[in-house]
């Protein structure tokens, strides 16, 4: 279970960090289902960590793309791993073993700027090292979803601050919409604030809540 002196976090729930990508990041974000309506999707990530959602939503979207479709994962990552590491960490999930081996077999010696990688036909990976503000900020708008996982709100302050969750909604796509496990009060608020109609769901084992929304004022008649 990788963890972070640091920032003094587990990098995800100690249950199954893959289950719960499952639950909170592609459930959240209506995934797979909004795969079959677009040629094209853009996944933005906050801290790609040990790459956990990147290889559980890559084994996903092979199971359920359609032909000719591609999807483009972006993470922003300000210390990323080494090869090693990454390895060391996912070997815990055969479910995710042959992503895995693709993705160390092909991750940089010096992982730095952005790391571009073509991990198959349809699945392209950029991970943009260096703070996510500055990345955000920088990256062309037209995400279609995004999963914020920094880590706990009270401990990784630069990753939920009002100033990114603007970036975030200001470069989502019309419809964009994002989900994390975090549930804190100024997180919901930071978001509502910046645009988003935000839903509090059921969070993954045990956890009471957690947050999805979509970009836009939509009022229930219409969700
Ligand atoms: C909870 S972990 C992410 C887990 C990851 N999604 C996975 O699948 O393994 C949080 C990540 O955010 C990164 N991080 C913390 N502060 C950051 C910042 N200001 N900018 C970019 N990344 C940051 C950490 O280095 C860490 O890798």
């Amino acid at each position: 279970m990788p963890y972070s002196t640091a920032f003094g976090d587990h990098f995800y729930c100690q249950t199954d960090g893959r289950l719960e990508c499952g639950h909170v990041f592609l459930d959240g974000n209506g995934l797979p289902a909004r795969w079959q309506e677009q040629a094209t999707f853009l996944i933005g990530e906050l801290g790609f960590g040990t790459a956990l959602n990147f290889c559980e939503t890559w084994r996903q979207w092979k199971l359920n793309r359609s032909a000719g479709a591609e999807l483009h994962f972006m993470s922003f990552e300000l210390y990323p791993m080494q090869a090693e590491e990454i390895d060391r960490a996912l070997s815990r999930w055969p479910e995710i073993d042959s992503e895995r081996k693709a993705l160390v077999a092909m991750w940089p010696k010096d992982p730095k700027d952005t790391v571009e990688l073509r991990l198959d036909e349809q699945t392209r990976l950029s991970v943009v090292c260096g703070p996510a503000l500055e990345g955000v900020r920088n990256a062309a708008p037209g995400f279609d979803a995004w999963y914020l996982d920094g880590f706990a709100p009270s401990r990784n302050s630069d990753m939920w601050s009002p100033e990114l969750l603007q970036l975030v909604h200001d470069r989502s796509a019309p419809g964009g919409t994002f989900a994390t496990y975090a549930a804190a009060g100024f997180v919901r608020r930071s978001l509502q604030a910046a645009g988003f109609t935000v839903e509090r769901r059921k969070g993954f084992a045990g956890k009471r809540e957690m947050l999805c929304g979509v970009k836009g004022r939509i009022t229930p008649r219409f969700r």
